[in-house]
């Protein structure tokens, strides 16, 4: 039986570490759906559009990985995926109270959802969507720190606000 698992966020934006997960978990399960949430209750930096172009320019063609948005309950979006795995990653302590809230309230709203955790890459614990997007706005360089295409794309958009 195929192992399909959704690797959900805000991706806003994807980083190096998001990227590292999605790598590693292809060596434990046979697919990932990276899941793009929309939370219209969250303000993001990036538009949806710009997220998923961001995670799609990353990912390119991999018949492993597909992209997509979701909306609403995470766990309604696992059914129209036909799975019950979810993949997150896990960076310091600090992670560690939000990420078990969610996977036990994902597991009272549906017995059968499983969360697996992996841990961060050492090279980018220290990293975050948060810290990336304040050093953004401060001018700050994040080469390195996010995958190629995303640091282009960054460095446009912010390169015309600052015009
Ligand atoms: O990258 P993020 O912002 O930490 O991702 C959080 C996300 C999108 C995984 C989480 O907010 C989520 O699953 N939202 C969907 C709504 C939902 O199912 N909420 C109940 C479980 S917490």
């Amino acid at each position: 039986m195929e192992r399909i698992a959704v690797y959900p966020g805000s991706f806003d934006p994807l980083t190096n570490g998001h990227l590292d997960l999605i790598r590693r978990g292809l060596n434990v399960v046979d697919r990932i759906i990276v899941a793009v949430a929309i939370n219209p209750s969250k303000k993001h930096m990036f538009t949806l559009k710009d997220r998923l172009e961001m995670v799609q320019m990353t990912i390119g063609d991999n018949p492993r990985v597909k992209v997509d948005s979701f909306n609403g309950l995470l766990v309604d979006y696992l059914k129209k995926c036909d799975t019950h795995i979810v993949l997150r990653g896990l960076r310091a302590v600090l992670d560690f109270e939000y990420e078990y809230q969610m996977a036990l309230m994902n597991r009272r709203l549906d017995r059968a959802v499983e969360t697996i955790f992996m841990m961060t890459g050492y090279k980018w614990f220290y990293i975050s969507s948060r810290i990336i997007r304040d050093v953004l706005v401060s001018g700050g360089s994040v080469e390195g720190l996010v995958p190629d295409v995303v640091a282009k794309k960054l460095e446009k958009k912010f390169a015309k606000k600052q015009m």
